[in-house]
């Protein structure tokens, strides 16, 4: 029988910044579907990718100093870049597309000529914003407080010529399908969409740029660049071979079963991404959905507010299972939710290592202990002690099916440690430690009860795999279950496993974790990420009034020689000088540059000071003038360099 398929995407990212745990939690929601759909049977399509044009990029690039495809190749493919976060989370996509790849580029080129040649891209001028972090468009009326509504930055003119989409065109069938199906979920967002959009009344989209050219070029009218949106939605297409001969799949997986995006971006997928799928004659994706964001402190993250939490920093530290499962245990994924360290690691410390970490370690130890690993074939039930425990883990499957079906899994896992929380209790009801005292009356008992748990921890093993993948296959190794009792169908087959199954007793799969030594090693490697984070060096800025000549000629700058220089009693800061100012008589200076000078190194050098200043005195000595040095931020430390002149210049020598 041929296998019933499933494509599901996630959006693709933008290579402008390092990925942060916000989009992790997206990649292994998509990931953990797509794995519940290939354990189910299904034959999966799980694309991811990266979306590489646009004026951001262009721009960051131009700061770099390099061309925008080094830019985004680092950032792609680089040490620590996506395609490394994406391996260290063990997400299993089945292709990764880059827009930049060259069959994207020809497709796209010919998507838009379609559209045009169909008459529902046409040329015009745009007048209107532009919001360049979120590369969108704005119509007046849709700004907030005359900023760009989705987030909340600064936006600026543009007038260009242009081309439009006729996205006026295709409003009501748009709303039909909002309204009137479940082409969009949660249904919450669907009112966001009709109200805030298609209600005032849909415009036609500008699709086209040519204020700069990092975009894919519009290939009849050269000057044009395709607009980024137009060439990021349709890579759900391209990367099945739509256009192209990259690729074969188009037939076989499209219209994809559900585009997983994030909430702010579910615009651009319900109604832009659908208008142009009916101006090109293609079928529509069956569903999208919008999840929530995790946020920090209740705001959203990102790097300009040096709020991002680092995915490779928790990854290592409790370990990419245990991330992944908190992200998807603790969050409702339609909602939006608070990301904390506190939570993460009680996550672990209660579900992972109390709640199903000891139970297979408590089952696994005893199996052991009291039947040398291999459970006897002579087992005994008691179906009133069972029943309870047997019944939820014989139903089980079928709860977390209708969760998962919905992209609960939140929920889908709060069935399985239901079963696990039930299986603990069962072990102190029937208290195996107490069976075991007399082997010969209660062994067959005691090995039923084993049993029934080895059979609990399997069903639960093989519905977590989506979650924690290698976690969860190492459940099934320790507790012994063959190939063919780690399945789908077996899931919801009590008694599948062998009653002989022999335990592999192994690690701890899930270690307590001490909160109070991980908190603070969080904390400092925060810390040590945002000052890796401060640039390189930070000048100040320029002033921006002007001084006129005169004035400038009334500040007296000479070439002083440092006879002698101390250190200012009670003062860290502080360094007394001794200077010849070429008058004859010792001039003397304060200066507060301590930290960056011993005064034994400065006896004898000639540095500049000003010596028109009015004296002044601090910690009770009087500084006649100042001495003038360069000052700048090194990775957020301030840095200090004295001007040291040329032993040539004598003492007094003005300086103009
Ligand atoms: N390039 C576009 C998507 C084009 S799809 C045809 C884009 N890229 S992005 O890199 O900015 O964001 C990718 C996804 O990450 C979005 O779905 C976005 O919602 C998600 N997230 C970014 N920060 C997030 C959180 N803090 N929380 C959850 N998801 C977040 O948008």
């Amino acid at each position: 029988m041929e296998k019933k398929r499933f494509y599901i995407t996630t959006p693709i990212y933008y290579p402008s910044d390092k990925l942060h745990i916000g989009h992790t939690y997206c990649t292994v929601a998509t990931d953990a579907m797509a794995r519940y759909k290939r354990l189910t049977g299904c034959e999966v399509m799980f694309l991811t990718g990266t979306d590489e044009h646009g004026q951001k990029i262009e721009d960051k690039a131009r700061e770099a100093g390099i061309t925008p495809q080094e830019f985004v190749d680092n950032i792609v493919r680089g040490d620590r870049g996506i395609l490394d976060l994406w391996k260290l989370m063990n997400i299993s996509n089945d292709r990764f597309i880059r827009t930049t790849d060259s069959y994207h580029v020809s497709a796209i080129q010919k998507i838009f000529k379609r559209m045009h040649d169909n008459g529902d891209i046409y040329k015009g001028k745009y007048v209107g914003k532009y919001c360049k972090p979120c590369e969108s468009f704005w119509t007046d009326s849709q700004l907030v407080d005359g900023k760009c509504p989705d987030c909340g930055r600064e936006v600026q003119d543009a007038e260009e010529e242009a081309y439009f989409f006729k996205l006026s065109k295709y409003a009501d069938k748009i709303q039909h399908l909002l309204e009137d199906t479940d082409f969009l979920e949660p249904r919450s967002r669907v009112n966001e969409m009709v109200n805030n959009f298609i209600k005032p009344g849909l415009e036609d989209l500008c699709v086209s740029r040519t204020s700069f050219t990092w975009g894919i070029p519009v290939d009849f009218d050269p000057g044009h660049v395709v607009y980024v949106w137009v060439d990021a939605l349709s890579n759900y297409i391209t990367a099945l071979g739509y256009d192209n001969d990259q690729y074969d799949d188009y037939d076989k997986f499209w219209p994809a079963d559900v585009h997983f995006v994030g909430k702010e971006i579910v615009r651009f997928h319900s109604i832009i991404w659908p208008a142009m799928l009916m101006s090109l004659g293609l079928p529509l994706p069956k569903k999208v959905f919008g999840h929530g964001w995790l946020l920090l402190d209740g705001g959203k993250m990102s790097k300009s507010k040096g709020n991002v939490v680092d995915p490779y920093i928790l990854a290592e530290m409790f370990g990419v299972d245990a991330l992944r499962f908190f992200l998807l245990r603790t969050f409702p994924f339609g909602s939006d939710g608070n990301f904390s360290n506190e939570a993460l690691i009680q996550t672990i410390n209660v579900d992972l290592a109390n709640d199903l970490g000891n139970l297979l370690s408590r089952t696994v130890s005893m199996v052991g202990k009291y039947f040398g690993g291999t459970l006897p074939e002579n087992q005994a039930e008691d179906p009133e002690k069972d029943g309870e425990l047997v019944g939820m883990a014989s139903a089980l499957r079928s709860r977390y099916e209708e969760q998962m079906e919905h992209f609960a899994f939140q929920n889908g896992l709060a069935e399985i440690f239901k079963v696990i929380d039930r299986a603990n209790k069962y072990i102190d009801e029937n208290a195996p430690w107490v069976l075991a005292k007399d082997m010969e009356a209660n062994g067959s008992r005691l090995a039923h009860v084993m049993y029934n748990l080895l059979e609990t921890l399997r069903v639960c093993a093989i519905l977590l795999t989506p979650f924690i993948p290698t976690s969860a296959a190492e459940v099934l190794r320790q507790i012994g279950a063959c190939e063919k009792c780690s399945t789908w169908d077996s899931a919801a087959q009590w008694g599948s496993l062998p009653q002989t199954a022999a335990v592999q007793r192994g690690e701890n799969l899930f270690p307590r974790i001490d909160a109070e030594k991980a908190l603070a090693q969080l904390e400092a490697a925060a810390e040590a990420a945002k000052k890796a984070a401060l640039p390189d060096l930070e000048i100040e800025p320029r002033l921006e009034e002007k001084v006129d000549f005169d004035t400038f000629c009334k500040s007296d700058f000479r070439a002083v020689k440092v006879k002698d220089c101390q250190p200012v009693k009670k003062s860290d800061k502080l360094l007394k000088f001794t200077l010849d100012d070429g008058t004859g008589a010792d001039r003397q200076i304060l200066s507060g540059i301590a930290k960056w000078y011993k005064p034994e190194d400065l006896i004898g050098k000639t540095l500049m000071a000003i010596v028109n200043l009015p004296p002044r005195k601090m910690m009770g000595q009087e500084s006649q003038g100042m001495l003038i040095s360069a000052v700048h931020t090194e990775k957020g430390e301030e840095c200090l360099n004295l001007l040291i002149l040329d032993d040539k210049i004598p003492a007094g020598a003005k300086m103009c």
